[in-house]
């Protein structure tokens, strides 16, 4: 048997249906936020990623997925993982591995390290390199030691330990309703489904009806993944799903504008103009002093190729501001490549 959580966790009926949620996790109340979320992304979400979302309004944000064995064996690189502002809070560090004992020590280092109010394990990740070593999605096709693991994190930490899945592992098993009964039984107070099959990686449409089937399967709150793109994207998940929270991933790279147009329309039913691009620019800019400031120039610079390329899309002469951004070397070029990507010249 897990031991019995500390912290309580309370789920009423919405306030405004679709829109506000009587939602108490790990001793934070999310009832007076829209209920929307940061999605874990690896190589994306770290600390400057993570404030910026927050500006924006997102109720609750996750760190990369971090290696259970990286940090039981001191990675320096990993433990910087754990460095988190009290700007980013609250917020659920995300853990990843497949045994009990050793996530369970991991866990208890991050409660240590980093106080997280939430701490996430990771069933969703389709990459062979972790499927392989029976992590990640992986953890779909052995219900058991899902819920063994969920159970022994449980027992180690004092904090609420919540799972992200996907909606199975294929077609022919598709399994999070079976999964999410399990690991709420073991002790999670909280599952994140992202509606597709480890098999579609990220291609093809999510499957919100499996984020509903879970939803009626459990009593424990249910944030909704997959495909949001507009306010009104996340509106409709929040009605169709009966989902307690919403999830945004892949449409807030390059435009975390998306978050705040989401908390907006939930909040006021009102849309939002859409950024201008000095402040695309602005942002960028930043983005990239966050990123120096947290890995250093040269990491930053290598890290914000990916992201000014993002905040570029779509604007006249995007393919000519990648290759300025993809040949920046320094920080001052990188600020360059991005200013001379809005300044108009590259029509
Ligand atoms: C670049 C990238 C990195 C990701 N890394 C993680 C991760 O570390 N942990 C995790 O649970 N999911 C990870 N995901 C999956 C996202 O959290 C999310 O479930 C997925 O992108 C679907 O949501 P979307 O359709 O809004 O993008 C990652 C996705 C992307 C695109």
């Amino acid at each position: 048997m897990p031991a019995a959580r500390t912290t309580p966790v309370v789920l009423e009926t919405p306030v405004i249906p679709g829109t506000a949620v009587r939602l108490v996790i790990g001793g934070v109340d999310f009832t007076a936020r829209a209920p929307v979320a940061l999605a874990p992304m690896a190589g994306v979400t770290d600390g400057s990623y993570r404030l910026i979302a927050k500006e924006m309004g997102c109720a609750l944000v996750y760190t990369e997925m971090i290696s259970d064995n990286a940090l039981i064996y001191g990675n320096e690189r990993t433990e910087r993982m754990l460095r988190i502002s009290n700007g980013e809070r609250p917020i659920a560090v995300q853990l990843f591995g497949n045994d009990p004992k050793t996530m369970a020590c991991a866990a208890k280092l991050i409660e240590e390290l980093a106080s997280p109010e939430i701490i996430d394990i990771n069933m969703g990740c389709p990459t062979l390199k972790i499927v392989k070593n029976r992590e990640g999605a992986a953890l779909m096709r052995n219900v058991p030691l899902a819920r063994d693991i969920v159970a022994s994190v449980v027992s180690a930490v004092n904090v609420p330990v919540t799972v992200k899945m996907r909606s199975g592992w294929s077609g022919e098993l598709a399994n999070a309703v079976e999964l999410a009964q399990a690991v709420e039984s073991a002790g999670a107070s909280l599952v994140a489904v992202h509606g597709r099959t480890r098999d579609q990686f990220y291609s093809g449409r999510a499957d919100w009806n499996i984020i509903k089937d879970v939803r009626d399967a459990v009593s424990i709150p249910v944030i909704g993944n997959g495909d949001i793109r507009s306010p009104e994207d996340a509106k409709r998940m929040l009605a169709e799903t009966g989902c307690d929270m919403v999830m945004i991933g892949r449409g807030a790279l390059g435009n975390p504008w998306l978050i705040r147009d989401v908390v907006t329309f939930l909040s006021t039913g009102t849309q939002t103009p859409p950024p201008t691009y000095e402040e695309r620019m602005t942002l960028a800019l930043r983005h990239l002093e966050m990123l120096i400031q947290l890995v250093g120039e040269q990491r930053a610079v290598l890290k914000m190729r990916k992201h000014a390329a993002w905040y570029v899309r779509g604007i006249p002469g995007a393919a000519t501001a990648r290759n300025y951004i993809n040949s920046a070397k320094t920080g001052d070029e990188m600020a360059s490549a991005i200013r001379v990507a809005f300044s108009g010249e590259l029509c």
